[in-house]
């Protein structure tokens, strides 16, 4: 876990973040292991920003990453930071029902399960 919290704090050092300041980095291991990473990309117009968690499953996917155990989320919050509603769904998507960790850089971490984060979820079993 602590190698997962690190990638997503390493990740947010790396965010694009000049309109909101608020750097966000995602850090997401897939079933061999491997650490596939994140960071908030901000856009003049606003609306076209990306989350780190979502730049994490898209560069994973992108990949050929297909199967996810856990996903680090780090913001410098006290409040831990969690995913937006968007990135719940595209987590959902992906990784279904995945441990997601909290974590901020003073070292304060809390682990939730994503299908406490996103009751009754809209997806494929529905279409
Ligand atoms: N943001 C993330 O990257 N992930 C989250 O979980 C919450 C919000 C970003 C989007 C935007 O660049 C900034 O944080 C402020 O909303």
């Amino acid at each position: 876990m602590g190698a997962l919290i690190e990638a997503a704090l390493r990740a947010r050092e790396n965010a694009h973040a000049p309109y909101s300041k608020f750097k966000v980095g995602a850090a997401l291991e897939d079933e061999t292991g491997r650490i596939h990473t994140g960071c908030n990309v901000e856009n003049a117009t606003y609306g076209l920003t990306v989350c780190a968690e979502r730049v994490a499953v898209f560069k994973a996917i992108s990949e050929g990453a297909r199967k996810f155990r856990r996903i680090a989320v780090a913001a410098d919050t006290d409040a831990l930071t969690p995913p937006c509603g968007a990135c719940r769904q595209i987590l959902w998507e992906f990784c279904g029902d995945i441990e997601v960790i909290l974590a901020n850089p003073r070292g304060k971490t809390e682990t939730l399960r994503l299908r406490d984060l996103f009751p009754r979820p809209f997806d494929a079993s529905y279409l």
